[in-house]
């Protein structure tokens, strides 16, 4: 039966394995979100990712290994930058785009000359990846432009039986997708702003260049304006700034709760702290959509660490 949800053990992990081996697709946990996976190197289970999520093809693929030694083989080049990031961070919620290694498939970066690769830190991931033996191609395991999951409920949710299976690991514990960095000349170019906060990354690399957007850098393909959009309507607004209540609306507060009477209000963080609201970020949006409010209010967080991941996704769902 398609779109079993199994538990991430040994047991699920060899069965899932199998799968990505024979061509199947398997959604699986990541420390950042849930990913929606195939064997990475064959193009027909690559394009099945396509056709359950109903992604546009000029949106390129994620690909995962188990370790940077790997992964360095679906590189061409590797710039001494990059070198340093994939020692201090991987495994971990960064992705690396670079020259392709002639190996990868086209279907994978959609014709780029440019591939995406990360080493995840989730150790279901891990296990996966090392069992099927093989780079696995993943992106989020949302249907195109919708929220990203962070729980197998929200993928079946969204996915069905899409699936061939459904690893269930828990909860995401990083809650929004990886850091994407690319290089210009060598230095680092943010594509993405995501679990890993860009003052790590500076530290490590030195100053990163952002993608602006309509500018002559790169952007990620696939960081279209609107994107992980929930069915409602979002407003972005300052914290405290709506406090007269509308019973209709729903409320996501960053870490103090509003005044007045809401549809439904969630609270990021109590502790107004930034990691532990990107880890809540997916699930709360996903739980204010289903008391079928038309109308979010959302509160900005700080602009620093997680919080700049959590403004894009959120400034991308009001699109
Ligand atoms: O945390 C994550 O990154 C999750 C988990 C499953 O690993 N994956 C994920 O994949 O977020 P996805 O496909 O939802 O987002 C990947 C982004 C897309 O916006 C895509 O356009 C961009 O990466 N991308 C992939 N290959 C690229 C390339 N060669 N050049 C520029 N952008 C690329
Ligand atoms: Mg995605």
């Amino acid at each position: 039966m398609k779109g079993r949800v199994i538990k991430a053990g040994a047991a699920g992990i060899r069965e899932a394995a199998a799968a990505i081996r024979r061509g199947g697709v398997v959604a699986f946990p990541t420390e950042t979100v849930y990913g929606l996976g195939a064997d990475g190197l064959n193009p027909e289970a690559c394009a099945r990712i396509f056709e359950i999520k109903g992604r546009p093809r000029f949106d390129p693929l994620i690909l995962h290994e188990s370790s940077a030694a790997r992964a360095r083989k679906l590189f061409s080049r590797v710039p001494a930058a990059a070198e340093r990031l994939m020692k201090r961070f991987w495994p971990g919620p960064l992705t690396l785009v670079l020259p392709r290694a002639a190996l990868v498939p086209d279907i994978v970066t959609a014709g780029l000359g440019t591939v995406a690769v990360r080493v995840p830190a989730g150790k279901h991931a891990l296990a996966l990846i090392r069992a099927a033996g093989r780079p696995v191609a993943a992106p989020s395991a949302n249907r195109f432009g919708r929220l990203s999951p962070t729980t197998a409920a929200h993928v079946r949710k969204q996915l069905g039986d899409g699936p061939d299976l459904i690893l269930d690991g828990g909860r995401a514990r990083i809650g929004v997708e990886s850091t994407i960095i690319a290089f210009e000349k060598g230095r680092p170019v943010l594509l993405r702003p995501g679990g890993l906060p860009l003052e790590e990354i500076e530290e490590t690399a030195g100053p990163v260049l952002r993608a602006a957007a309509g500018g002559k850098r790169p952007q990620a393909p696939g960081c279209l304006k609107r994107h992980y959009a929930p069915l409602a309507r979002l407003k972005i607004i300052a914290p405290g700034e709506k406090n007269s209540g509308d019973p209709a609306a729903a409320y996501l507060a960053f870490s103090r709760r509003p005044c007045g009477k809401f549809r439904a209000v969630k609270v990021l963080s109590r502790a107004g702290d930034l990691r532990e609201a990107a880890a809540s970020l997916f699930g709360a949006l996903h739980a204010l959509e289903r008391t079928g409010a038309r109308l979010i209010y959302v509160e900005k967080v700080p602009p620093h660490g997680l919080g700049r991941a959590i403004m894009d996704r959120l400034k991308r769902a009001a699109a």
